[in-house]
């Protein structure tokens, strides 16, 4: 089909399951990602981002996280009804994600260019020769902006953005249909932040591969996305495009918080606003709309009443605010 989606995630709910309690980590969120296109996930610290991608990837971990509802549609196929192997198959050949500490990505004792040759030999499985091998690793090298010949050296011989670099070039080995960037920025200082960007949005570009990318930054997010859904305690409070986020006129009260007020697309690299108060504990969430405790517009009704999806064409917002009648 020409214009499937390539990933839906529907009414999706993770919980990780403590001795002492269970974490509400996700809770009934819905989105999708077209070909080519870029969705920014942005929220604070807890929000669920992570475990977001993590259950996509379906790398929860094993013992504690837990998928509890909804439907992962990859190519209109739903990831969790494959098995083991399957997935395997799957993150080797069609999704990568590079992970929010990406130094823990690379092996300190390994040299980059096996560490980039081991992720091509588990994801070929056409048995490539080793001159064919030696190409790839070196075209990959190139793409992201490091001279061959550094393929010898370890990790710790690379600056940050340079290591940076070679995670990326690893996400990238299997030339993935979706790239899952959790903070790929964050641990770089500017400058090198903004040449990685530089060169993912590059890279995008040129491979056509569509991506989530995790963040922080508002400045990022007008860099590099299509699509922006904003997360808050779990859920997705409000999306659209990217234009519908920062130049719409009708926002939910959490993201009018984290922008401080609305920037434009201009903006070069902004850090969210800091909120009063605190996300509500994932493990007793409060009843009603989750913000209502900091919420500044709350009403009554949003102490008790689960806000329904307002849609304004694509744009949608979860609040009372933009309920016909209240
Ligand atoms: N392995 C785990 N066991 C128990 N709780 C977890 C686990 N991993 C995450 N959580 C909890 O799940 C919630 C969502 O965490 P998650 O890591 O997805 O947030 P995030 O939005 O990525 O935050 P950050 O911006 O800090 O990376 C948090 O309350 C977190 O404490
Ligand atoms: S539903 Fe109510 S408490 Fe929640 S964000 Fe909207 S106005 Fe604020
Ligand atoms: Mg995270």
């Amino acid at each position: 089909m020409m214009n499937e989606k390539l990933l839906v995630v529907k009414d999706l709910s993770v919980i990780y399951k403590t001795d002492e309690a269970i974490v509400h980590a996700v809770n009934k969120i819905n989105f999708d990602i077209g070909r080519k296109e870029t969705i920014g996930l942005v929220g604070e610290t807890g929000a669920g981002k992570t475990t977001t991608a993590l259950a996509i990837m379906q790398l929860l971990p094993e013992r504690t996280g837990r998928i509890t509802e909804g439907e992962i549609l990859f190519k209109g196929e739903n990831l969790l009804k494959k098995s083991k192997n399957e997935m395997r198959m799957i993150r080797g050949e069609r999704m990568s994600m590079i992970f929010q500490d990406p130094m823990t990505s690379l092996n300190p004792i390994v040299t980059v260019g096996d560490q980039i040759r081991e992720s091509l030999d588990i994801h070929n499985h056409d048995k490539k020769n080793k001159i064919e091998l030696e190409a790839r690793v070196d075209e990959l090298l190139k793409l992201v902006g490091i001279q061959p010949r550094r393929k010898s050296e370890y990790p710790h011989q690379f600056s940050g953005g340079m290591k940076q670099r070679v995670v990326i070039a690893m996400a990238l080995a299997c030339n993935p249909e979706l790239l899952i960037a959790d903070e790929p920025t964050t641990a770089l200082d500017v400058t090198i932040q903004a040449q990685v960007l530089a060169l993912m949005a590059e890279l995008k570009e040129q491979l056509g591969t569509s991506m989530i990318m995790i963040t922080h930054d508002l400045g990022v997010v007008a860099q590099t996305c299509d699509k922006v859904a904003i997360m808050y305690a779990g859920e997705i409070v409000e999306q659209g495009t990217a234009r519908d986020i920062f130049e719409g006129e009708k926002h939910h009260p959490y993201t009018l918080g984290l922008f401080g007020s609305i920037p434009d697309l201009e903006v070069e690299t902004r850090r969210l606003n800091p909120i009063d108060g605190l996300m509500p504990d994932p493990t007793d969430l409060p009843p009603g709309c989750k913000f209502h405790p900091r919420c500044k517009s709350c009403m009554e009704i949003c102490k008790h009443k689960q806000p329904e999806p307002h849609s304004f064409g694509n744009h949608i917002i979860v609040c009372h605010l933009y309920a016909k009648e209240v």
